[in-house]
């Protein structure tokens, strides 16, 4: 089973205490949804199953009850709780409902309003959010009728979550695949982010830059990235339009983020500038290169046993040009130093005109997953524990959104 550790800090405040009915419908997908309510129960949701007689037969209630610490029901079963009305009762005070796997024949019912077991009712008598996550043959997921039915439901305001494209059980390949349980824990918890950067547009930049020196040669640094991707991420959640400059890396582009590649800082800035129209917040993470060779060879420089000079010239600063624009957007830095944290950090902020920079020391974040920083703004320095870049990023947001509101 998947270790669900870094989900849980990352991401799991914004879930903990939620109260969430998971529906199981039928279909093999529903052993996922044995792994989706531990990892649920983890990140502190109570959770509480609601299975259809079909699911019942994939996974038993009970397995559900050892998982979720809670009474877990299937098919109608009304006159199992002190008032005889679960399909109410059950359904009071939830933040939510999640159906998955959804079946097509599930969200058939749900398509048409049946009220005939325990978890359509539910759903028919909700005054929550109701989410579904389809599972089923691509053939299925793909005919008129399923089409016909999703686009209702969505059309319902219920919010459809995947299906993702892959392997099926049975043996096929394409759309109909459930979304992992990591993948709806994440999707619950953008949900219930609170939507602090709605109706902003922030540009950020990512990743390291490399400057070419020849075709196959060239000048970066170890930046990795995961900073940067990760408050993307977090600007998104937050229900921000994103739109992220990034240097060369390795890593997936957000849910919700338009990423647009560059390679030297030069390219960086043209894209930067390219996209800034309308751009309310701009961060930049990148560990942007400041010189880069003052030529580049068109081809392969060959080796000739003696020392070659480099000369370097300056490449611009990006932020520094974006924060002189003549009607800047809330501009936020980075910088990473190997010493004399405050001193550094603080001088750069007022050097570059900056209402926010985020300042590290080198070694204590660079390519990992966790960092030590100080939030540096005109009210003073803001140090924050040691803790995953994810939840990191959901702080450097917050406090964004409480400087904007006041700007
Ligand atoms: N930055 C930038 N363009 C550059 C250099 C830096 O946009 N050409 C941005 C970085 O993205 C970061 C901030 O400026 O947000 C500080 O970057 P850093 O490299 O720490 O500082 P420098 O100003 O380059 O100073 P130094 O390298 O001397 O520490």
């Amino acid at each position: 089973m998947s270790d669900y550790t870094h989900v849980i800090d990352e991401l799991g405040q914004n879930l903990r205490g939620r109260r969430i009915v998971l529906g199981v419908s039928g279909g093999i997908a529903a052993y996922k949804a044995a792994e989706l309510t531990r990892a649920l129960g983890r990140m502190g949701v109570d959770v509480h199953v609601v299975l259809t007689e079909a699911g019942a037969r994939f996974v038993t209630p009970l397995t559900f009850q050892a998982l979720s610490g809670n009474r877990a029901w299937s098919g109608f079963q009304d006159g199992e709780m002190e008032d005889g009305m679960p399909h109410i009762t059950l359904g009071r005070g939830i933040d939510a409902i999640l159906v998955a796997p959804a079946s097509a024949n599930f969200i058939a019912r749900l398509a048409a309003g049946f009220a005939n077991d325990l978890l359509s009712t539910l759903c028919l008598a909700r005054d929550c959010p109701l989410f579904v996550a389809p599972a089923m043959n691509r053939q299925m997921w793909e005919n008129p009728a399923t089409r016909r039915n999703v686009a209702l439901l969505q059309a319902d305001g219920i919010i459809v979550l995947g299906p993702c494209v892959g392997e099926q059980a049975c043996g096929e390949t394409g759309p109909g695949r459930m979304l992992e349980p990591e993948a709806l824990c994440k999707e619950l918890t953008a949900f219930f982010t609170p939507k602090l950067l709605a109706g902003r547009k922030v540009m950020l930049t990512a990743g390291p830059t490399f400057e070419a020196i020849d075709p196959v040669r060239g000048i970066t640094n170890s930046s990795s990235g995961k900073m940067g991707y990760a408050l993307a991420a977090a600007c998104a959640r937050a229900g921000a339009e994103v739109v992220l400059v990034s240097g060369p890396v390795t890593l997936p582009v957000p849910a919700g983020v338009r990423c647009i590649n560059a390679t030297s800082a030069l390219q960086m800035r043209d894209e930067v500038f390219a996209a800034m129209t309308g751009v309310d917040v701009f961060i930049a993470v990148a560990a942007v290169a400041d010189y880069r060779p003052a030529e580049s060879a068109v081809h392969k420089i060959k080796k000739s046993g003696a020392a070659i000079h480099l000369e370097l010239v300056p490449n611009p600063d990006i932020l520094a040009e974006v924060a002189a624009l003549p009607e800047p957007p809330f501009c936020v830095g980075f910088a990473a130093e190997s010493q004399e944290l405050d001193a550094y950090a603080e001088a750069k902020r007022r050097a570059k005109r900056l209402p926010m920079l985020v300042g590290n020391l080198l070694g204590d974040g660079l390519g990992g997953d966790e960092n030590t920083i100080v939030i540096y703004d005109e009210e003073g320095r803001h140090p924050l524990p040691r803790a995953p870049k994810t939840y990191l990023a959901q702080r450097i947001v917050e406090r964004i959104a409480c400087l904007l509101s006041t700007k």
